[in-house]
């Protein structure tokens, strides 16, 4: 197995035989160059963004999340005010210095609400704000822009046309095409954009996957995110995943490593966080994305009472944890010699020449 680091540039082919590839070994050395090379482009520290889970009412049905609006099993909360500002001092006094603001698509979350919130949130605590709330109109986009939002997130959870509409069977409204276009009119607005995709879905295929990573570099993200696509039994596709498409993706937490170190690859001065799912999935997976080309944790610091609720999938590795402190952050940190990020970890977009430099640093 040949990779030239050197190049940005990796054909489709090259991708789908890097990810299918069934040497280990090779990949394990190409994981290490990846190390050097995310050291040389983002560094050592790792940005922390405390993840504030606001609601999880969802206008939503899509066919593979445990909050979708079907789901009635489901116990709905939205958070207050308070609750939001308390959880975000907690984030504040663990070392974070972004809070994200996530919630299902909930139309009971109000622009003129959220702006406040918003202006709240830069005023006590100077943090960053991310948003994470689904598809919002326009004008609801620009309100919080104003208010100082400084991110949105929203992946487009694959590049497969087909597959999208599987996995949104009832959004005559939600089409790929919409999602990228949103994606792109929120760079326009001003705001960093965040994406990514599941991986390991029923009928998603490794070539869609290649795709997935030139859509990424193609739309020029600020961050990307991924992880293991986990069956939630109260879903349509849960409950019938042993009888969806075929799983090509036999192994979904490895390819999700191999993912995350093609993208850093490809676009290494991106912010990539090593996911909730990943842990999930695998104990200690935190730590090996963040070593596969991550440098971004996402500790869980809404109320615990409303954790237990926010079940996108079953058993999110955060949710009968208690809160984590800077301190114990910080020794998990320097375990894989890492530190907390000091600073509000925009991305810091490179020249060609800095591009150029940092490859060579980083003797690819
Ligand atoms: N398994 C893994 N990830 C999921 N997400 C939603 N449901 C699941 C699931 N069952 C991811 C989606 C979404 C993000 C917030 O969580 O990619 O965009």
């Amino acid at each position: 197995m040949h990779v030239d680091l050197s190049s940005l540039r990796l054909e489709k082919d090259t991708l789908i035989n890097l990810l299918t590839s069934k040497d280990q070994e090779s990949f394990n050395y190409l994981y290490t160059k990846v190390d050097g090379l995310r050291k040389e482009f983002v560094g050592d520290q790792v940005h922390l963004r405390g993840l504030i889970e606001l609601t999880n009412h969802c206008r939503c049905r899509c066919a593979y999340c445990g909050i979708a609006s079907d789901n009635t099993a489901v116990t709905r909360y939205r958070m207050t005010k308070e609750e939001v500002m308390a959880s975000a001092k907690r984030a504040m006094e663990s070392g974070c210095k972004t809070v994200v603001l996530q919630g299902g698509e909930d139309p009971g979350i109000k622009k003129e609400w959220l702006a406040d919130m918003i202006k709240q949130l830069k005023k006590e605590f100077g943090c960053a704000v991310t948003l994470s709330l689904g598809e919002r109109s326009k004008d609801e986009l620009v309100a919080w822009k104003k208010a100082g939002a400084d991110r949105f997130l929203i992946r487009f959870e694959t590049s497969d046309p087909v597959l999208f509409r599987r996995l949104h069977p009832h959004h005559s409204e939600t089409q790929l095409e919409d999602r990228i276009t949103l994606l792109k009119s929120l760079r326009k607005m001003g705001f960093e954009i965040g994406s990514g995709v599941m991986i390991g879905l029923p009928g998603q295929t490794y070539e869609s996957i290649a795709d997935d990573i030139l859509l990424f570099q193609k739309l020029d993200l600020d961050m990307v995110g991924v992880g293991p696509y986990i069956p939630h039994p109260e879903t349509p596709m849960g409950r019938s995943y042993k009888e969806q498409p075929p799983i090509f993706v036999q192994d979904s937490v490895e390819t999700a490593y191999r993912v995350i170190a093609l993208i850093r690859l490809v676009c290494p001065d991106l912010n990539i966080p090593s996911t909730t799912s990943i842990e999930t999935s695998e104990e200690g997976g935190y730590l090996k994305g963040l070593q596969r080309g991550a440098n971004v944790i996402m500790p869980n610091f809404t109320p615990l009472q409303y954790r237990k609720l926010y079940e996108i999938y079953p058993d999110k590795t955060c949710v009968n944890q208690g809160e984590v402190s800077k301190k114990s952050l910080t020794k998990w940190l320097a375990s894989i010699g890492r530190t907390i990020s000091d600073s509000k970890g925009f991305r810091n977009k490179c020249s060609n020449d800095h591009r150029e430099s940092c490859r060579k640093r980083a003797k690819c």
